[in-house]
């Protein structure tokens, strides 16, 4: 963390000092950056690349968090930038940071691929009561992927266990046979493979036309760009950080790119749709996650599986976002 403010009071510095009565503020910021590649000797583009990258934030919203520190008046932010200079005063720096930085909200959704399936409704009403903010249930066909799991009487059995969304997520070939299926069952959110609809704009479509949000679900091999049509309709992006059809796989590094640029893309567009994780998430995983830009963490073996209480997996969890 100290390191990424160190970056950007770096540029806050030379914006106070040299660029004080220049505005827009986007114009201070690239008199800023250009002054700060000359110094480094390095490009204008490397250094906002730098900034948007590392920060996990994009131009304008590094634009829009500028904008705020700068209503404080230049006084109050030079004291707060002598006292980081300095580093004496470390309270004072954390508070800084948090400033700068403040924590994302972060949804945790158990999947109930890995709990005991012979005591499925007490399983969902104690992830229920540990705090959990959505209940995954992954629906699998023995098609699309290798395994076959349950279908829609089996949500309508645990809906009365919770009050909680039950974020369904469909492994399966045709979705548009079964979407209504799981809408009367209870589901609050659907989401659908992009690899496993040859018309997914009309699949989107009809699970918005039920009440129930609609999300996509990307493979690991499949590109972000896929997407690119149905984003703006989307309530919820499902990236897959394993190969889909078993619980307990190992995450995929590689992936953490991907979020990132979907994170961007939605910002970027000012996109409001849910960007959820699923595949490998425990508590070392879902800092690097949440990081990279994921909302929504999924988590089945780390959760059910853990020889752990629920309650104190799903903590252990939440304790590593900080
Ligand atoms: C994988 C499923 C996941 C799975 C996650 O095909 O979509 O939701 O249950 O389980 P873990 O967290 O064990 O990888
Ligand atoms: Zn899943």
């Amino acid at each position: 963390m100290s390191e990424r403010v160190t970056q950007i009071l770096v540029l806050m510095r030379a914006m106070i000092v040299e660029f004080k009565d220049v505005d827009p503020i986007s114009e201070r910021r690239n008199r800023a950056t250009h002054l700060l590649a000359e110094e480094w000797g390095i490009k204008p583009a490397t250094i906002l690349d730098k900034y948007t990258r590392q920060l996990g934030i994009n131009a304008r919203k590094f634009d829009d968090l500028l904008m705020r520190l700068f209503e404080k008046k230049d006084s109050e932010l030079l004291e707060r930038l002598r006292q980081y200079g300095d580093n004496k005063d470390q309270v004072a720096i954390n508070e800084f940071e948090r400033e700068l930085f403040p924590a994302p909200e972060v949804k945790l959704a158990p999947s109930i691929l890995s709990a005991d399936f012979a005591r499925l409704g007490e399983q969902v009403a104690e992830a229920t009561r540990a705090g959990a903010d959505y209940i995954h249930v992954d629906v699998m066909d023995g098609h699309f992927v290798p395994n076959i799991t349950i279908g829609a009487p089996v949500v309508a059995a645990i809906r009365s266990y919770t009050n909680l969304p039950l974020d369904v997520h469909l492994m399966i070939e045709t979705p548009e046979h079964q979407i209504d299926q799981f809408a009367d069952a209870g589901a609050d959110i659907i989401t659908v493979h992009i690899e496993a609809c040859s018309h997914i704009h009309r699949v989107v479509q009809k699970i918005k036309e039920l009440g129930v949000k609609a999300g996509v679900s990307l493979n690991p091999g499949t590109p972000l760009d896929t997407l690119n049509e149905v984003l703006p309709s989307l309530d919820l992006v499902l990236v897959m950080t394993v190969n889909p059809g078993f619980g307990g796989q190992t995450f995929i590094e590689g992936m953490l790119d991907k979020i990132v640029h979907l994170r961007a893309e939605l910002d970027k567009k000012g996109l409001a749709a849910e960007l959820e994780v699923d595949g490998g998430i425990n508590a070392e995983v879902a800092p690097k996650v949440v990081q990279a830009g994921g909302r929504v963490l999924v988590a089945g073996a780390a959760v059910f599986q853990s020889g752990q209480t629920v309650a104190d997996a799903l903590a252990k969890i939440r304790a590593s976002l900080g």
